[in-house]
C-alpha cells in the first residue's frame, strides 16, 4: 500500500477531514466503478485509469468506490484481494493527482450461501459494512431474498448494484416489493437516467424512494465512460436539487463513522 493521505483514507474507509472541510456541499460520491487498472473488464491500464479519474474529477466527483468484479465461482477471495491491492497501488497516486479519494471495494456477484463464505467480510467497501452485490441476470426467487436476509442478519449494509438492469427479468413483482421493503440500498447507474423511457423509470424509482444511490459503473472512456454528472443533471432537472442533496447526504452518512 502506498503511504500518504489517500492511502490512509482508504485504510480508514472514511471520508477524510480534507474532504469534509472542502465546503458546505456534500462531496459527490461515485459508488460503483471499474476504475482499477487491469483487474477486470474495466480500465485496461494505469493510463486509462488516469483519464477516467480526470474525467470523473471534471464532473465534480470527489470520492470513488473502486469496485472490481468478484466472482466466487471462479476466484478466491485471497487471490482477488492480492490483485486488487496491486491495482490499487497503481491507481492511488493517479487518484490523488486527480483530487479524488479512492475507496477499496468490490462488486460481489451473488452466489448461494455467500453470507457464510469465509472472508466475505473482507469484500465490504473500505472498512464499512457496505457490500455491493451484483444480483443474477435472471428472475429471482425467494431463495435469493432469503440469502439477502441472511446477509442483513450478519450485519451487512447491502447495496444492490444497478437495479435497473434486472428489472426486466422480474415478472413476479412481489420479488421487487420484497427488495423495496427491506433496508437495502438500491444503486442505479447514471446511464439508467439517460434514455427517455428507461430514464423515466429510473427517475420514478428515485422519486418514490426506491432507489437511493448513484454510480457511474464506468469501465472505460468510450462505451461505459464516467458519466455521473449526466445522471445527476437529469435528477436535478426532474426532481430538483433537494433530491440530489438527499442522495449526497445519504452517501456521506454511509461512509462516515457511526456515532
Ligand atoms: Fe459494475
Amino acid at each position: 500500500m502506498a503511504m500518504g493521505m489517500t492511502a490512509a483514507a482508504v485504510t480508514n474507509g472514511r471520508l477524510s477531514s480534507k474532504l469534509r472541510q472542502a465546503g458546505e456541499r456534500m462531496p459527490i460520491i461515485d459508488f460503483h466503478s471499474h476504475i482499477l487498472p487491469g483487474i477486470d473488464d474495466g480500465s485496461r491500464n494505469p493510463e486509462m485509469s488516469r483519464d477516467m479519474l480526470r474525467q470523473s474529477a471534471r464532473q465534480g466527483v470527489a470520492v470513488m468506490a473502486a469496485t472490481p468484479h468478484f466472482y466466487g465461482d471462479r476466484d478466491t477471495i485471497g487471490r482477488f484481494l492480492k490483485r486488487r491491492q496491486e491495482a490499487l497501488e497503481k491507481a492511488l497516486p493517479l487518484a490523488e493527482e486527480a483530487g479524488i479519494e479512492l475507496l477499496a471495494g468490490a462488486e460481489v456477484a451473488y452466489f448461494d450461501n455467500m453470507s457464510q463464505a469465509e472472508g466475505i467480510e473482507t469484500l465490504t467497501l473500505a472498512d464499512t459494512e457496505i457490500l455491493l452485490v451484483e444480483m443474477p441476470f435472471r428472475a429471482w426467487s425467494r431463495r435469493e431474498i432469503q440469502e439477502l436476509d441472511r446477509l442483513l442478519h450478519e450485519g451487512y449494509r447491502l447495496m444492490l448494484a444497478h437495479l435497473e438492469r434486472y428489472l426486466g427479468f422480474q415478472k413476479d413483482k412481489g420479488i421487487l416489493e420484497a427488495i423495496y421493503e427491506r433496508p437495502i440500498f438500491v444503486q442505479l447507474n447514471a446511464e439508467s437516467l439517460l434514455g427517455f423511457w428507461n430514464g423515466q423509470k429510473a427517475v420514478k424509482l428515485f422519486k418514490e424512494g426506491r432507489a437511493h444511490l448513484l454510480g457511474s459503473d464506468c469501465h472505460n472512456l468510450t462505451s461505459r465512460p464516467p458519466n455521473l454528472a449526466e445522471g445527476r443533471a437529469v435528477i436535478e432537472k426532474k426532481l430538483g436539487r433537494g433530491k440530489l442533496a438527499e442522495i449526497d447526504e445519504l452517501g456521506e452518512q454511509l461512509l462516515s463513522p457511526s456515532p
